[in-house]
């Protein structure tokens, strides 16, 4: 939100025009604490997309895969004092590295493979669910990074580590009466639970319409006058809550309930003019990870209109700026030394380099099936694919359902049936 006015400032420079004529902001003369911070971040952009401009005559983005491949390698192995407050969230960091791995198309050694899912496995919880380390209580966030790292790996061990039975009473007992979800036991309701509850639902076979009954019509309950998706029910809009509600939506197959249109202007509406990132809500920062969040939202507004016969979308483009996105991403994302991070000036870390890849992934490969067209700045050897409802590989994905279709829904064994 705006930030409150400060005194007025000596006539405020002529905004400078960025690469292709962007625009820069425009105050009017008005500056607020939100409008200095704003003009901070266009400042230091500017200047890296200046220095890219006087090195590179003929322009090239190149996308550092070996220095984020070695980032990534050591990370697995050893993790420095940085990642202390993230004790909560180990399964995350073996998701976010391992899917930047599979992003990068580096395979992941079986040792590796079979270290991680040991780990996941002491992870579990005796309750059903993972939770953010070994001994801890299971949440849905760890539990939902939990299978997606494991379906990234795509083992028989991978897969059986996942006890879908105690999963099913693990989500059931996470289910409300308005068919929102708590995060955990004891914890708050938001939309990010209906996401990670349907997202490892689907992908282990264990989804029953009695389990989200309610759940779709909360999430729309969500979607607030800006168009975009709150926590809750009257929250401001996010990026992050409004790809876990649409995500939500598409894996439930409702994603109709939405007003599509003004969601649409919202997330079209938070792609910076200047910076050509992502911000997360209405008059914030540009943040690498919302290359994913939001960008990831508009292949599947995209896929829900073109269900609904919405004959403007033969053109895709029309929707985001593909290479501003990309652009931003390969120019002011990454670190020298290997990784990705939130703007410049900033640290590099996992979480920033999942999502950046995984952004960057979105913006090549936008639409879908006769309506996807490939936009890849660089050239081909900065292709990445991802799925944009699981964030995890197209083939992980068809891999693990394939895998779990073979098995019954919890409950319903033949033995079942035959008592
Ligand atoms: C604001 O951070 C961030 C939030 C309100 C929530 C973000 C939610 C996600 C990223 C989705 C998580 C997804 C899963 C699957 C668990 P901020 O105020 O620091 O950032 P901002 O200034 O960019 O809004
Ligand atoms: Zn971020």
């Amino acid at each position: 939100m705006a930030g409150a006015a400060v005194p007025p400032a000596p006539a405020a420079p002529q905004p400078r025009q960025g690469p292709g004529g962007r625009r820069r902001l425009r105050d009017d003369g008005v500056r607020s604490a939100t409008s200095v911070e704003q003009s901070k971040v266009e400042d230091i952009v500017q200047e890296v997309f200046d220095a890219f401009k006087n090195n590179h005559h003929d322009v090239q983005f190149i996308l550092h895969r070996e220095k984020h491949f070695h980032y990534l390698k050591r990370g697995l192995r050893q993790l420095t004092e940085a990642y202390e407050c993230l004790d909560a969230s180990r399964p995350w960091l073996c998701y976010w590295i391992l899917h930047s791995l599979e992003l990068l198309d580096e395979p992941i050694p079986q040792a590796v493979a079979s270290d991680v899912c040991e780990f996941l496995s002491r992870c579990q919880s005796p309750q059903g669910g993972f939770g953010g380390g070994p001994g801890q209580h299971p949440h849905l966030a760890p539990t939902y990074a939990a299978v997606n790292a494991l379906c990234i790996i795509g083992t028989e061990q991978a897969f059986e580590i996942i006890d879908r039975k105690k999963l099913l009473e693990y989500l059931q007992s996470l289910k409300q009466p308005d068919g929102s979800f708590i995060m955990h036991i004891g914890g708050e309701v938001d939309v990010r639970s209906a996401y990670c509850a349907a997202s490892v639902a689907s992908l282990t076979n264990i989804l029953t319409p009695m389990l989200f009954a309610g759940t779709a019509e909360w999430i729309v309950r969500c979607q607030n006058w800006e168009g975009g998706i709150g926590g809750v029910p009257g929250m401001e809009a996010h990026g992050g809550y409004t790809f876990c509600g649409m995500a939500a939506l598409v894996i439930l197959k409702k994603e109709h309930l939405l007003n599509l249109q003004s969601l649409l202007r919202w997330v079209t509406s938070r792609q910076m003019r200047f910076e050509g990132g992502f911000q997360g809500r209405c008059n914030k920062l540009v943040d690498g990870c919302y290359s994913f969040w939001q960008a990831g939202l508009l292949p599947l507004i995209h896929r829900a209109l073109h269900a609904q016969g919405d004959t403007a979308l033969s053109m895709s483009s029309w929707m985001f700026d593909r290479s501003a996105l990309q652009e931003y991403i390969l120019l002011c994302c990454q670190c020298p030394a290997g990784g990705l991070l939130d703007k410049p000036g900033k640290s590099r870390d996992f979480y920033h380099t999942c999502y950046c890849l995984s952004g960057l992934s979105i913006a090549q490969h936008f639409g879908s099936g006769d309506l996807h067209h490939e936009l890849v700045l660089g050239g081909s050897d900065n292709r990445l694919p991802t799925h944009p409802v699981y964030n995890i590989s197209p083939q992980k994905v068809i891999r693990a359902v394939l895998h779990f279709l073979q098995q019954p829904l919890p409950g319903q064994e033949p033995s079942d049936a035959a008592e």
